[in-house]
């Protein structure tokens, strides 16, 4: 899977959404990564596309910059530049591919055109400098839980994956987004629920639970009782939320993660798996990561979770799955255009 006897240094450069991030890995051993994360949206209560491009195109150079130095390379050592070709948003996107097109024709190397879904699952293949641990083996059950998506796939190998199943409305991080807006949490919301829970009671209160088939997801019903009970709470007390904090997030989180868990379980028994690999930002909530491992312990299940600076969006990702193109030789011509929706990877 890896190169036998030269070592790649790949360049991967991501902005697809609200981080503005580079890293230099070699081979899969992580050499530096940067991360920009935009506070801008804070206050909005989600990420505003226009301020998100404006600020990506203020990043993008020191970030890179700062990337490539604290690699200790030269840049001339790049053998390629791995970028996000999609999905996210077009004007994010748009950054991020025309400053990696530019330096690799100035470089003189290849582009590598990489699906921001598949390189949150490869993010389980990056080792710390000088580390070595047990790597995912193929084929395996894969689950994206991020701000725009909650899927299941079967990664059949490094490049490709096939869907089992997905969110019908909103995606797992979005549930989480959105039940922190009405409480009056700042975006993103999942971090600040995570917080805020381990100081509360999962079983304060109980919200619906959805009743969908076979391995897609529904999270719209859970939101939506959120909603109307916290509606009905505020008429008997204008204070509930300020005083019930802990125990509300507590609950919330419980719900989604249970609703992830009861899924998991399903598709593992359905495809006779033995090995599960967690990607995407939802994948850093503690309470999901002591979840799991209970769980794979009793079921004898082989899980792996990157470390939490590698599940949400970050330039190693998009390098490590640039660098298993690169082996296989998937370079782009630099007049390649980004996608919004849909994937390269399946
Ligand atoms: O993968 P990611 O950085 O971006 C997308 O590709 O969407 O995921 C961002 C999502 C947000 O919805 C954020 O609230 C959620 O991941 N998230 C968390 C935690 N950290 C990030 N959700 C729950 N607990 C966390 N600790
Ligand atoms: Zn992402």
């Amino acid at each position: 899977m890896f190169s036998e006897n030269k070592n790649i240094y790949i360049l991967g450069i991501e902005t697809s959404c609200d981080e503005t991030s580079a890293a230099v890995l070699k081979n899969n051993e992580l050499q530096s990564l940067v991360i920009a994360s935009q506070k801008v949206h804070e206050k909005y209560g989600g990420v505003v596309p226009e301020l998100a491009s404006r600020a990506h195109q203020q990043n993008i150079i020191p970030v890179v910059d700062v990337a490539i130095r604290d690699a200790g390379i030269d840049k001339s050592k790049l053998n390629a530049i791995a970028l996000t070709l999609g999905p996210g948003l077009p004007g994010s996107l748009m950054v991020g591919v025309s400053f990696a097109k530019t330096l690799a024709w100035a470089l003189g190397i290849p582009i590598i055109p990489v699906d921001h879904l598949l390189a949150h699952i490869m993010a389980n293949f990056i080792v710390q400098k000088g580390e070595s641990k047990k790597l995912p083996s193929f084929p395996f059950l894969a689950l994206i839980v991020s701000g725009g998506h909650t899927m299941f796939v079967r990664a059949e190998d490094e490049l490709t994956l096939v869907t089992l199943g997905k969110t019908i409305d909103d995606a797992a991080g979005e549930a989480f987004d959105k039940t922190a807006k009405m409480l009056d949490l700042p975006y993103p919301g999942g971090p600040v629920i995570d917080k805020l829970a381990s100081q509360g009671n999962p079983l304060a209160f109980a919200f619906a639970k959805p009743n969908i088939k076979g391995l897609n997801f529904s999270f719209s019903g859970l939101k939506t009782s959120v909603l109307y009970f916290l509606r009905d709470q505020l008429k008997k007390d204008p204070e509930f939320i300020q005083k019930n904090l802990h125990d509300l997030a507590a609950s919330i989180q419980y719900s989604i993660i249970e609703i992830l868990i009861e899924k998991i379980d399903l598709a593992l028994k359905e495809t006779q798996l033995k090995t599960l690999v967690l990607a995407g930002g939802v994948s850093a909530n503690s309470y999901f990561r002591k979840r799991l491992q209970e769980y794979a312990t009793t079921q004898n299940i082989e899980l792996y979770i990157p470390p939490p600076i590698l599940t949400t969006d970050n330039g190693a990702m998009i390098a490590m799955s640039g660098y298993f193109k690169y082996l296989h030789q998937q370079y782009a011509p630099l007049d390649i255009q980004p996608y919004t929706t849909g994937s390269l990877a399946f």
